[in-house]
Parts: structure tokens; C-alpha cells; sequence
């Protein structure tokens, strides 16, 4: 290759942003582009966002193009299943292929810090065993296509206010024990392609330029071989190649083209060696002949099965659906009633997805889109709508639909109804971070109201963070739909029917109120505007002068926090209730160089239905971890047994001076759990002490 052929290689634009007239023929517009050498066969990266479907930024990008729309990345996570988070991304991965994609941006898994973040829909929720698992289960699902995957965003990129600001700054070892396992976790099970560093500093130092990143963790420590390409508009110096950075991602986005024009002065002048541009192009072919990019190349586009995908964004929202309030069994609706209310959320229109990248037009496109205060692509809602989904599972019922605007009116109607269903929406977005946990728009009231008229209310949230939520006991069930996706109408109408018992169980903590989460007040949320040297220095992108985050609860991300402090949160992380019921017994725990448990699980009701029984431990002085959990479909009456056995990562906290893990000898508290706070089964077993290298 000469030096131009490999320098080609380390910087491209978003193809939207780039005249028609220069536009490469053909190239279907996505994310981003970078041209290949046709002289030597390697291909262009044409890449597309993201984990949820083949995105397409609200309908900009493609006109009229329409992919299938996965479940939120919540509702994935609150599967608990890695071969459906695996056949997710093998079904979106088609997709981006069929559509002339050979690189999905997927893999998003920054760890759910503050429940307030924009992009926690997108994400897997807050332990790192858990993200870090089901990522590496979409990504392997996504390059199952001969397509490459990302993850991202590394790291620590865990809000959005002042993302391409913001300074987050703690200790090493709870990085380690935290949102980096859950990074390694993922390039250890998923083998990406390709990492994406994030907008944000880290120690003062941008992670798009970060050699303790970019290098030491993931080239030294993990052995990563793919490549590092930036986030659109997260490069800031040439410098940032020698520090492990190996491509610039939406060129234009950069305050100068620092991969291109200024690479190739500083390497005339000697600042940057060749062998810097040498790894970097190893790197990024090393990810597209080991993805299989040469092989099996993407050619023009091809069929797809829209009927087929959408059963499977079906089967992801039908296990990601979480019930969390059942009284008196009010739940399923067994003699389907006569009538029911469908009451708000635009039920007639379709169901929410969240907001930037990651946003698809599902099939049967957006409807009724809004603009949303930064968001850069506003809101609409597709897929089924739930009025039509509630008609077909209850042919013999009255099913009407009113939107709420006239309470008394509503009020009213729910007097009237055998059942009022009330859809409680929370629209979020990347870009800007949510202000509160309250649902918002007056919801909160109008629950309360049609409960106060109907006890049989039920509520659908169709949120993309957890909320609070004061009429909890006034209401007779409550189901977690998250943003539910192409089929995820269907899926709410099939719970509330029976014809799906729920399975769904929480991958972050929903709060009882602000005072129990580690920043009350959401770091950057009450600085003012930046200043011209501010956008100067940082980039246009940047909403606010500089500042500091900081993670008081370090690795004790979510559940880990609540069981320091003693505190109670509205729901567990873990919980999740059944139209049937599971008995746990017979717990053998063993210790010695790992903690090793096996029990039984019995389904002691009389429907079938899949229970996802969680192993944690508590090391002396530590709070409480997630270190194994088994989703076990169940006929009424079966027993299966079950074994879990710890990544001794978890067993161990990192230590920054032997740059390893240490395992302490010493009593290990092991709990078989229905949810964090929920211990069915406890033993103690002693571990033995060991070293593990990173
Ligand atoms: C965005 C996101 C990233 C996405 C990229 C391309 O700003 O942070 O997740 O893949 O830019 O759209």
C-alpha cells in the first residue's frame, strides 16, 4: 500500500453531508463512508447506525426507507437472554446488509449510571455481567452477516449533558470493575470489528485521544486487534492516531480534518511517525478481512423478509415486557371483558421509540412526528398500534380509544369500562438528558384520575428510563413496555390477554425518588452556555463550558449503590412478576478457586411461563454483585436445575498497582435471588486468593 492508499483508509465523511455530484455511485446513504482501494480489493465501510435497527435518522437519510425496529436496548436487556439478543442482532445485521451496509454501529453498552440518561433506552441497563453478556450476543448476531460491529461509546459516556465537553473523572479500579468489564466482557464474547470512543474526556483527556484507553486498557491489557474509529465529531488533534485513535468517523463534524489534511503535514514534518499510520491500517483491515468484508462482500441490495424480522422484534418484546404489579391476579384479563378503554400514549397511533442515532422507521414509517428540545430527530410512533393490537387479541370485546385531552370526558369513559388501559409515554432522546423520573404532561394526574373512576385500571409504560410513579397503588397492574418496537403492540395486547405470560425482569433500578441516586443533581445541568472560546476550543457541538463529572458510587453502579446505602427503590433491579409461580430448592454452593452453585426451579403454578432466577454474592465489606442468572422456560409442575458458575472477575477488584485482578481469600455470601433485594436460597462458601492478569 503506499502512504495515500493507507491514509484513505483513516478518515471519511457522512456521505449526506457530501454533494450529490461527489457522491460514490451506488453507496447506499447511511452513518458514514469510507472509501476502499479498488486496486487491492479492499472494500469501502459503508455504516449505518445502530443496535436497534437499521436507523435512518427519522426518515432524513433515506427517504421513505423503512427497516425493522427492535425493542428498546431495555427492553432487550430485560430478556435476560443472550440467543434472543443474538438473533436481534442477526436480524438487524441482515438487514444492513440487504440494504448495502457492511458495518452496523451497534454494541452500545455504557453502563445506566443516572436513570436520567438520554440514550438508557438505547443501552443494557446498569450491571456490567449483564450489559456486558447480552452486547457480546449482539454483536455476534450482527456479524453472523459477514458484517462488521461496533461497541461503543468507550467509555464512560454514561449522560449526555455536555457530552462533548464533560471531564469524568474517577479511580481506575472502579472503571475496571465497571463500565470497562462491561466493555471487556462484550470484545471478549462479540469480537468486534471495530470500538467507537466517545465524545466525552476522561481524566481531562479526550477518549477519542486517550492512550490509556485507546492503548493501554484495550490494546495492552485486553489484546484487542480490530480498530478504534471516533464518534461523529469526537476528534480533536492529530495527535489523537499516536495516542490509538485510528479513524476519523464524519470527518466534516471535526474542527479540521485531522486524519487527512493535518495528518499529512504532521507526517511530512516528522510529528507523527508512519508506523502510527501503519498500526492504524493494520488495525482496520485486520476488522474487515477477519468479519469477512472480503469474502463475502456486500453487493447492491437484496430482499427482505419484513413478516419474518417483525416476528422476531415480536418475540423481543414479548420476554423484555416486565409486570410489576399484578393485585389480585387482575391480570391476564381472563373472561375478556365486555369493554374496554384504551386511554392515551397515541394508542391509536403506534408506540414510541427514542430519539437520535439509533431512531429507525419502522415499517409502516413514523407517524405523527414532533419535534423534542435536543433531540436532533424529534419523536413519532410506528409499528402496531396498540387500539388495533387489543382488538385482535380481544375480538369479543368493545375496545375504544381516547386520547385524554378532555379529562372529564375521559374520566367518564373509564367509569363505564370492565377495564381502562392508560398508555403513560416518556419520550428520550440522545443528544439531551430527561429533566426528571415523573412521566410527565400531566400523566401522572390523568392515572391517578381514571383509577380514581375505574380500580380496574392498568397502565402500559412505554418509557425509555424508569419513572415514578405516585398512583402505584392506586392501580390494579402495571406493565414495563419500554420502547416496544415493530410487533410491540402486539406483544402489550398478548400479555394482557394471557396468550404471552410476562417474563421481562428490570436491568436497572427504578429510584422511589431522586435522593437515592448518587448525583441528585445531574452533573452540567445547571452551567450556562459556552462560551466563543469554548466552541472554538471544543467544537461547535458543545452545549456548555467545561466541567466535571464525577461517580460518587464508583463501581457500585445502580442495585450495588442501593445496597451500600440501605436504600429501597420503587422496583429492584432483577424484579419481574409471572402469571405463574417458581420455588427454588436444593442449593449446593462450592468455593475454593471460583464460587460454583447449582439449584433446582420449579414451576409450582399452573401456567408455563419463564423465570429468570439471578446469583448474587457479597464479599466481606463489598456490596452485593450479579455473578450468574439462568432464563429457564417452565411447564407447570416441571423442575430443571440449574448451574452457575462466577467469571472470578467479580470475585475479585482490581488492582491499579498490579495492574490485575486480586481475588481475596476469605467467606463469600452467595444468595439464589428473585431480584436484587429478593434472596430465596443463601449459602456461604469460602474463596481461595489468586492473581488474575487483565
Ligand atoms: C452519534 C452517536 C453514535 C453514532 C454516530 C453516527 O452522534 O453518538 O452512537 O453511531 O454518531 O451516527
Amino acid at each position: 500500500m503506499t502512504a495515500d492508499e493507507k491514509v484513505t483508509l483513516l478518515h471519511g465523511p457522512m456521505l449526506g453531508m457530501v454533494p450529490q455530484a461527489k457522491r460514490p455511485p451506488g453507496v447506499t446513504i447511511g452513518a458514514g463512508y469510507i472509501p476502499g482501494i479498488a486496486r487491492l480489493g479492499i472494500p469501502a465501510l459503508v455504516e449505518s447506525d445502530a443496535s436497534l435497527g437499521v436507523a435512518n435518522l427519522g426518515g432524513v437519510l433515506r427517504k421513505g426507507d423503512v427497516a425493522t425496529a427492535l425493542p428498546s436496548g431495555l427492553a432487550l436487556a430485560a430478556t435476560w437472554n443472550p440467543d434472543l439478543v443474538y438473533a436481534g442482532g442477526k436480524m438487524i445485521g441482515s438487514e444492513a446488509r440487504a440494504k448495502g451496509f457492511n458495518v452496523l454501529l451497534a454494541g452500545g453498552v455504557n453502563l445506566v449510571r443516572d436513570p436520567r440518561g438520554g440514550r438508557t433506552f438505547e443501552y443494557l441497563g446498569e450491571d456490567p455481567l449483564l450489559a456486558g453478556r447480552l452486547v457480546a450476543a449482539q454483536i455476534g448476531g450482527v456479524q453472523s452477516n459477514h458484517i462488521m460491529s461496533t461497541i461503543k461509546h468507550f467509555a464512560l459516556n454514561d449522560q449526555e449533558t455536555g457530552r462533548n465537553i464533560a471531564s469524568v473523572n474517577f479511580d481506575e479500579a472502579s472503571a475496571r470493575e465497571s463500565d470497562l468489564l462491561a466493555f471487556e466482557l462484550g470484545i471478549e464474547g462479540g469480537h468486534p470489528g471495530a470500538v467507537m470512543c466517545s465524545y466525552n474526556r476522561v481524566g481531562d483527556t479526550y477518549a477519542c485521544e486517550n492512550r490509556f484507553l485507546l492503548t493501554d486498557v484495550l490494546r495492552r491489557d485486553w489484546g484487542f486487534s480490530g480498530f478504534v474509529m471516533s464518534d461523529w465529531g469526537a476528534v480533536h488533534s492529530v495527535g489523537a492516531l499516536t495516542a490509538g485513535l485510528d479513524q476519523e468517523s464524519g470527518e466534516a463534524l471535526d474542527t479540521k480534518r485531522f486524519f487527512s489534511t493535518e495528518l499529512s503535514s504532521a507526517l511530512l514534518a516528522g510529528e507523527v511517525p508512519m508506523a502510527a499510520v501503519d498500526r492504524a491500517t493494520l488495525g482496520i483491515l485486520t476488522a474487515i478481512y477477519s468479519q469477512g468484508l472480503v469474502d463475502h462482500p456486500v453487493i447492491g441490495k437484496s430482499a427482505i423478509d419484513y413478516a419474518a424480522d417483525g416476528a422476531v422484534a415480536l418475540r423481543a418484546e414479548q420476554q423484555g415486557i416486565v409486570l410489576l404489579r399484578n393485585q389480585d391476579g387482575i391480570l391476564p384479563l381472563k373472561a375478556h371483558p365486555r369493554t374496554i378503554l384504551l386511554v392515551g400514549g397515541h394508542g391509536d397511533l403506534g408506540v414510541l421509540s427514542g430519539g437520535g442515532s439509533s431512531q429507525v422507521s419502522p415499517v409502516g414509517g413514523l407517524r405523527r412526528r414532533a419535534t423534542a428540545t435536543g433531540s436532533f430527530t424529534g419523536y413519532g410512533y410506528g409499528g402496531t398500534p396498540p387500539l388495533e393490537a387489543l382488538r385482535t387479541a380481544f375480538p369479543d370485546s368493545v375496545i375504544t380509544y381516547i386520547d385524554s385531552t378532555d379529562l372529564p370526558a375521559t374520566i367518564a369513559a373509564a367509569a363505564k369500562a370492565d377495564i381502562a388501559v392508560v398508555i403513560g409515554e416518556k419520550f428520550s432522546s440522545e443528544g439531551v438528558d430527561v429533566r426528571d423520573l415523573s412521566l410527565g404532561g400531566g400523566q401522572d394526574d390523568l392515572i391517578a384520575a381514571v383509577a380514581g373512576a375505574n380500580p380496574n385500571t392498568v397502565v402500559v409504560l412505554e418509557t425509555g428510563n424508569p419513572v415514578v410513579m405516585p398512583w402505584r397503588d392506586k392501580v390494579a397492574a402495571i406493565l414495563e413496555a419500554w420502547y416496544p418496537g415493530q410487533s410491540g403492540g402486539t406483544a402489550v395486547a398478548q400479555v394482557l390477554s394471557g396468550a404471552v405470560n410476562p417474563s421481562g425482569h428490570l436491568p436497572v433500578t427504578f429510584p422511589a425518588d431522586f435522593g437515592q441516586i448518587p448525583n441528585p443533581v445531574l452533573p452540567g445541568s445547571t452551567m450556562g452556555p459556552p462560551s466563543k472560546q469554548d466552541k472554538a476550543l471544543y467544537g461547535s457541538a458543545v452545549t456548555s463550558p467545561t466541567f466535571d463529572i464525577g461517580y460518587p458510587e464508583g463501581s457500585d453502579v445502580g442495585y450495588r449503590w442501593y445496597d451500600a446505602r440501605h436504600a429501597v427503590p420503587l422496583y429492584p433491579f432483577g424484579f419481574g412478576l409471572s402469571y405463574t409461580h417458581f420455588a427454588y430448592a436444593g442449593l449446593q454452593a462450592h468455593g475454593g478457586a471460583t464460587v460454583r452453585v447449582t439449584f433446582r426451579v420449579t414451576n409450582t403454578g399452573t401456567a408455563a411461563g419463564a423465570d429468570v432466577p439471578q446469583v448474587y454474592v457479597t464479599l466481606p465489606g463489598k456490596a452485593r454483585r450479579l455473578i450468574g442468572w439462568s432464563r429457564t422456560d417452565l411447564a407447570p409442575g416441571q423442575t430443571r436445575t440449574v448451574t452457575v458458575v462466577a467469571d472470578r472477575r467479580l470475585l475479585a477488584r482490581y488492582s491499579v498497582q498490579n495492574r490485575g485482578w486480586l481475588v481475596a481469600a476469605g467467606p463469600v455470601k452467595v444468595e439464589v435471588s428473585r431480584a436484587a433485594t429478593d434472596p430465596v436460597l443463601t449459602a456461604s462458601v469460602r474463596i481461595a486468593a489468586a492473581q488474575l492478569q487483565p
